[in-house]
């Protein structure tokens, strides 16, 4: 038989772990993703990836082989050159770099926040091109919203290189987020693919748009329209969307503020089933609901399955200026629907389908595809937070399968042999952004 190639995977922006995790489960037949490094400057979400990673290693073993290293850094502040001596690497030799940078300054969700610390993160998406430049990784992939496609770059997004400035002319920087990092993706030396995917396709039981863009280092093939994950993609996506009753209808009823506790019989449909991979157990953890004042579940009863505050709108005294409230806002989901995009979803109030009160934790959990043996470490806002900034799990693991398809299909089409140490200079290409 055959043995597994083993691709190295450092993680920048890590979070808690839902892109990792995609890339551990997608393991193949020849392929297996091997996280060695995951980075993120916020302690919970570090606890979180640890704490995860730990459970993997102990009940799934075959999956992940090793425990990567999970440091609490900045990533601005990364040394790379320390990095790849901690991982006996060499510049050029990592397989695959990885991570979404925070994104709130592209996300809709945020529009009100202030233009200055907007800049700061939108800052960090940069930065991330910049650590690819350092590590040289033979293919990389960033994960982001989909504004990245209507928002401008900011001034900094073209001072801050660490090794130069690739857009001295501001007239002549790209006009949007994409194809700024599309084009200097490319100049730094990579061939790249991207798309906005819904993570519905990938039968997650919510419509959850992301921007993935993916490279492979232009020494390395021969061919470059090879580098395109779409058809495997497609090959991946499933016609038949899951619901928010197939996803959350096993977990029992709860009253407002209840945490559950009790004997559990989990389901057996076929999305609760993966949800409960590796576990061997009927252990139920983190069904537990925020209690709402009297008044807010009144308001949750005359809210019908799709509908928000729209339906109340006379009794939203409380708010200021009702009509600018967000649509998410007292928002009650459609059971037999894949529910809208799980933020944050205690400040949006996300109402269950047909119970008067807010989703539980384990609720949000499975819509966003976290399994239910996942915890996240910190308190019930920090939970949250790393929830909502997650990467849905079978989201990564779709995309990941097709860069292990990709690679097959790259060692044995058109793969040439690194003779030199690879240097961006010699690699970089002005391409057209004619088609981006
Ligand atoms: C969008 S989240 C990543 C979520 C992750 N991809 C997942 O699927 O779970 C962005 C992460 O970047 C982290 N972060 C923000 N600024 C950082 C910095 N300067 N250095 C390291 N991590 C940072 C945040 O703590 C947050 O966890």
């Amino acid at each position: 038989m055959a043995t597994k190639e083993n691709l190295k995977v450092v993680e920048l922006f890590a979070g808690a772990g839902g892109l990792s995790l995609g890339f551990i489960l997608a393991h193949q037949a020849s392929i297996q993703f091997r996280p060695v490094l995951a980075i993120d400057n916020d302690h919970q979400s570090v606890a979180s990836y640890k704490q995860n990673i730990e459970w993997l290693l102990q009940n799934a073993p075959d999956i992940l082989p090793s425990i990567p290293r999970v440091l609490k850094r900045d990533v601005e502040k990364l040394n790379v050159a320390a990095v790849l001596r901690l991982l006996k690497l060499k510049v050029g030799e990592l397989d695959l770099l990885i991570g979404g940078p925070p994104c709130q300054g592209f996300s809709s969700a945020n529009r009100r926040s202030k233009a200055k610390s907007k800049e700061d993160r939108n800052k960090l998406i940069n930065i991330f091109l910049d650590k690819i430049n350092e590590f040289q990784p033979k293919m990389f992939l960033i994960e982001n919203v989909q504004g990245v496609q209507w928002t401008e770059p900011t001034q900094d997004m073209c001072l801050v290189s660490t090794q130069e400035c690739l857009f001295p002319e501001f007239e002549n920087r790209p006009n949007n987020v994409q194809k700024f990092l599309i084009k200097k993706a490319s100049m730094l030396g990579y061939h790249v693919w991207y798309g906005v995917l819904d993570a519905v396709s990938f039968g997650i039981p919510q419509h959850r748009m992301r921007f993935f863009l993916f490279g492979v280092r232009s020494d390395l093939i021969s061919n470059p329209s090879v580098v395109n994950l779409t058809p495997f993609l497609e090959l991946l996506t499933s016609a038949q969307q899951v619901s928010v009753n197939e996803a959350i209808e096993d977990l029992p009823p709860l009253e407002n503020g209840q945490n559950w506790v009790g004997e559990y019989h989990p389901g057996n449909n076929s999305y609760v089933v993966k949800m409960r991979r590796h576990m061997n157990n009927s252990d139920l953890y983190d069904h537990v609901t925020t209690k709402h004042a009297d008044y807010v579940i009144e308001r949750y009863k005359k809210i019908p399955e799709g509908q928000n505050w729209k339906a109340i709108k006379d009794e939203m005294t409380n708010y200021k200026n009702v009509d600018n409230t967000h649509s998410n806002i007292y928002r009650r989901l459609r059971g037999g629907e894949p529910a809208i995009t799980i933020s944050h979803y205690r400040k949006s109030m996300l109402i269950h389908p047909v119970q008067h009160r807010g989703l539980s934790f384990r609720e949000a959990c499975r819509l966003q595809s976290f399994p239910d043996w996942f915890r996240f470490h910190g308190t019930a806002n920090d939970q949250q937070q790393q929830l909502a900034n997650a990467v849905p799990p079978l989201m990564a693991e779709a995309v990941a399968k097709a860069i292990g398809d990709l690679w097959v299909k790259i060692t044995s089409e058109c793969w040439t042999e690194p003779t030199e140490a690879f240097t961006p200079e010699a690699n970089r290409r002005d391409i057209s952004l004619a088609s981006a």
